[in-house]
């Protein structure tokens, strides 16, 4: 069941998106070669705190396991649900960071893909087409359109890059939990249901230099490339309201 929301709801949702930004901001900087992913989680779990709010992937169930930090990182061939370790972050990575944060009922979600130091031309463009992916999609974001037509943009716009879309994992509602209805795959299958005022979505393409096709990793989170080849992910929170799609999230690609 899709949760329509209404303008105070939106107020909330939308205040929480700001908090997530505005803590992105201050962390992209310091995601430099030498860092490690340790690190980066410790300082989101407390800037999240100190802001009032509560890092919300923070013991998430997917399956079993609760996930065990408070942001996703993801690097080069890691998809999406990287869990912080002692890794260093390296000249050349590219890192997809992915969080939410929970203020007072209202959730957030947001992911950008970050190129440390000099990265590959090839990475930089699977970057740059996976970050216009999104925006493509935010721009089939209509009152009255159907939901695929977000998959269809996105898959429009990276299928002439020859680029393979991750199938297994998509957008979804947001807002008043991680994960509502509707489910909003990145190519266009399944169900269609109409959009309209009051819903809120995180849009997110995961796109991959080659194969679509990933697997889980032993630790039950981290998502990989089958043939380990980058991947690269953008997402944004949106809202339909009074007629107009409006991204609560604020936009990053300046800074990563
Ligand atoms: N943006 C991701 C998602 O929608 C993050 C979930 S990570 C988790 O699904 F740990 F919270 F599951
Ligand atoms: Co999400």
């Amino acid at each position: 069941m899709i949760r329509l929301k209404n303008e105070k709801q939106i107020n909330g949702i939308r205040t929480s998106c700001k908090m997530l930004s505005a803590m992105y901001k201050e962390l992209i900087p310091l995601v430099k070669p030498g860092v490690q992913t340790i690190e980066i989680d410790m300082w989101v779990r407390d800037w999240i705190k100190k802001a009032g709010g509560r890092p919300i992937f923070l013991g998430y169930c997917l399956k079993k396991k609760p996930y065990p930090a408070a942001i996703c990182i993801s690097i080069n061939e890691e998809v999406i649900h990287g869990i912080p370790s002692k890794r260093r972050i390296c000249e050349g990575d590219l890192v997809s960071l992915d969080c939410g944060i929970d203020l007072g009922g209202f959730v957030s979600d947001q992911a950008v893909s970050i190129e440390a130091g000099k990265v590959n031309s090839d990475v930089k463009k699977l970057n740059k087409v996976t970050n216009e992916a999104l925006y493509k999609a935010i721009t089939a974001v209509k009152a009255s359109e159907r939901l695929l037509q977000i998959s269809r943009a996105v898959e429009g716009h990276v299928k002439p890059f020859g680029y393979g879309i991750v199938t297994e994992y998509g957008g979804h509602g947001v807002g008043l939990a991680l994960h509502e209805d509707p489910h909003i795959p990145n190519i266009p299958r399944g169900a269609n249901p109409k959009m309209s005022n009051g819903m809120v979505f995180a849009i997110e393409p995961m796109i991959n230099m080659g194969t679509g096709k990933i697997k889980v990793l032993d630790d039950e989170w981290t998502v990989v490339t089958a043939d380990e080849k980058v991947s690269a992910h953008w997402e944004h929170t949106v809202a339909i309201f009074n007629g107009q799609t409006e991204v609560l999230t604020e936009p990053l690609e300046e800074l990563t």
